[in-house]
């Protein structure tokens, strides 16, 4: 990892940090998916999820489904968030992680992936699960990278039938 990610810390986000983090998400998600999915699709998202008094209500936790937003943090800078939950009993949900797109490729999508991954262990959790576009050959090629495999395919959160935008379910053992 580089050196100038170890000066990063992550932590549980706090309100002042709603607006920052309804920036980058919805940033974030229009640059990672504009050449894969169509624009109404992306925008209905955007604004269901990362709209700021939305985000604002999800930073505190809500036990054990929602762990509150985490934050990744650097010189007093917010550069990326983070969420998840427990979907069961013994499998925890990997919501998303989403950073400033120059901040990619360092180290901190990681950072973000391993205090879900220890909130999910911490809650019984002996694997984890994320959904991811299919066709997302960056976010595919991260998960993967740190030991997800596909499962199986669903539609999307909030594709409509004539959408026809699918998830990719990937899999973790934590145990
Ligand atoms: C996906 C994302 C969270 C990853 O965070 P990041 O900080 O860039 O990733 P890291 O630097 O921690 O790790 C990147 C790892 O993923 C791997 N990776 C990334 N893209 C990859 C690809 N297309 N194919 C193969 N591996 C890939 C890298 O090789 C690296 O592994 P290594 O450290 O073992 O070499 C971040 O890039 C992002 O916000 N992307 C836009 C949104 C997105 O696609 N989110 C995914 C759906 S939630």
């Amino acid at each position: 990892m580089p050196s100038s990610s170890l000066t990063a810390v992550v932590r549980h986000a706090v309100e002042a940090d709603a607006t920052e983090i309804a920036r980058i998400c919805s940033t974030a998600y229009r640059n990672a998916y504009r050449d894969l999915l169509p624009p109404e699709y992306i925008e209905r998202s955007v604004s269901a999820f990362y709209n700021e008094p939305r985000v604002a209500r999800e930073i505190e936790p809500v036990l054990p489904d929602w762990f509150g937003y985490q934050v990744v943090e650097e010189d007093g800078r917010v550069l990326g968030a983070a969420g998840g939950g427990m979907a069961g009993p013994d499998a925890g949900e990997v919501s998303l992680i989403y950073l400033e797109s120059a901040e990619r490729g360092r180290g901190l999508g990681t950072l973000l992936l391993d205090r879900v991954t220890d909130q999910i262990r911490a809650a019984g959790g002996t694997e984890m699960w994320v959904s991811v576009f299919l066709g997302d050959r960056n976010g595919i090629g991260f998960y993967r990278s740190r030991g997800f495999e596909p499962v199986s395919t669903v539609r999307a959160a909030m594709s409509r039938v004539d959408d026809h935008i699918s998830s990719l379910r990937m899999r973790r053992p934590i145990a």
